[in-house]
């Protein structure tokens, strides 16, 4: 078959591939884990995942879904309000509330769709909605699909600066509702978001504070309740959105967590609310199982926390220069994609999986590795991955 279309993408395929920016999957042929079996490669550590409390394949986990399958049968066969919506849907909902301390939550098929659904249902053509500079690409496009919709205004801060927000949102005294957007920890930088001076600047000016938590859920706080606890702040943030597909399991799907009014409304006019099926109720058992594992095991969430607290120090100590932070994102810097991409491979030669993230993933000129830690990784897998780090290091002349 050939069509412009088809000769375009081939000739733009064939451009990443000279580029050395093409993407080649790795296929995996057993659970997620500290180490995972790669078809042609065996058995390598794993720095590349959100599975940041290893509750993939915890066998409570597991057994949750299988007994849902059991239970409820394979889906939902269509969208909520037409067809029914599962009681273990209600179940999974009232604790993601409880997890991160708001009134109500919603489950949504993905966190890209709980991000898509609340600028683009809760705002109108007299509102505004600002949004960090390196949010998430799921805010992102959620803010330009609000704009097209509700024809809200739009505008975007510096990342982190909150004098630029605090102009940003003096000049729009007009706007019957400011909503303000930001990643609780962003994904690339692994930097968590100033939330006491973010909350305190929406309600000086009355805005609304809306925080993505997809890397912070499981991950920051001394229960893993996410950037609000981190800071002491649980219950201050208006809207919370975050995923299922990472520290939570790691299956898929995400909510919206807020006031009940909010929670409602969305059940009533989100779009993919009212055009998708829901969470598969595997995927939502499995979900619920993992909140009340983390809610039973906060040792979970100090292990990780002591994990990413060792391998940045000792990252350090081999003289890598990683973006600065306390996550377990730990973010090393190249420069461009190809360089990432050549140490990615050089480490997956030496059995550790870590991605190498370019443009347009990240600014041009910022490729990076990005080492993720999880609870699971035992003092073993991480040295052995830091002797793989040194002979990479060396070799690429970067220590
Ligand atoms: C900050 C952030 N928000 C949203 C998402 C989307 O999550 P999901 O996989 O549930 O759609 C991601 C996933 O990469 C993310 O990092």
């Amino acid at each position: 078959m050939s069509n412009p279309l088809q000769q375009r993408i081939a000739s733009q395929l064939e451009d990443f591939i000279r580029e050395g920016t093409y993407k080649r999957l790795n296929f995996l042929d057993g659970p997620q884990g500290p180490r995972v079996r790669m078809e042609g490669r065996g058995e390598v550590i794993i720095l590349s995942s959100n599975n940041y409390l290893g509750l993939s394949n915890e066998p409570a986990v597991v057994a949750a879904g299988k007994a849902a399958l059991d239970r409820f049968g394979a889906g939902t066969a269509s969208v909520r309000f037409i067809c029914g919506t599962f009681t273990i849907h209600r179940a999974l909902e009232a604790a993601c509330a409880r997890l991160v301390g708001t009134a109500a939550a919603l489950s949504f098929v993905s966190a890209w769709n709980a991000n898509e659904a609340v600028p683009g249902t809760l705002l109108t053509e007299h509102d505004l909605v600002i949004s960090d500079q390196l949010n998430h690409a799921s805010i992102i496009d959620g803010i330009r699909l609000a704009k097209a919709i509700t024809k809200c205004q739009t505008a975007v801060y510096q990342h982190g600066d909150l004098a630029d927000l605090d102009a940003k949102l003096a000049a729009a005294r007009d706007r019957r509702v400011k909503m303000v957007v930001t990643d609780g920890i962003f994904s690339m930088e692994g930097a968590i978001a100033k939330l006491p001076d973010l909350i305190e600047l929406c309600r000086r000016h009355q805005a609304v504070l809306v925080v993505d938590d997809s890397h912070a859920t499981g991950v920051l706080g001394k229960n893993g309740r996410g950037t609000a606890e981190h800071f002491g702040l649980v219950g201050q943030v208006d809207i919370i959105t975050s995923t299922l597909g990472k520290a939570l399991g790691g299956a898929a799907g995400g909510f919206v967590a807020a006031s009940a009014e909010v929670c409602d409304y969305l059940t009533q006019r989100a779009r993919p609310q009212l055009f998708s099926n829901a969470l598969p109720p595997t995927v939502a058992a499995s979900s619920l199982a993992s909140i009340e594992f983390l809610e039973a095991h906060p040792d979970r969430v100090a292990a990780l926390q002591a994990n990413a607290r060792y391998f940045r120090e000792q990252l350090l100590g081999l003289g890598f220069k990683p973006l600065a932070g306390e996550t377990p994102i730990i973010p090393v810097i190249l420069g461009e994609t190809a360089a990432a991409i050549r140490m990615s491979d050089l480490l997956l030669g030496e059995g550790v999986f870590v991605t190498g993230f370019g443009y347009p993933v990240v600014p041009q000129g910022q490729a990076r590795v990005r080492c993720q830690i999880s609870a699971a990784h035992s003092r073993a897998d991480l040295d052995q991955a830091l002797a793989a780090f040194k002979k990479v290091g060396r070799q690429l002349q970067l220590i």
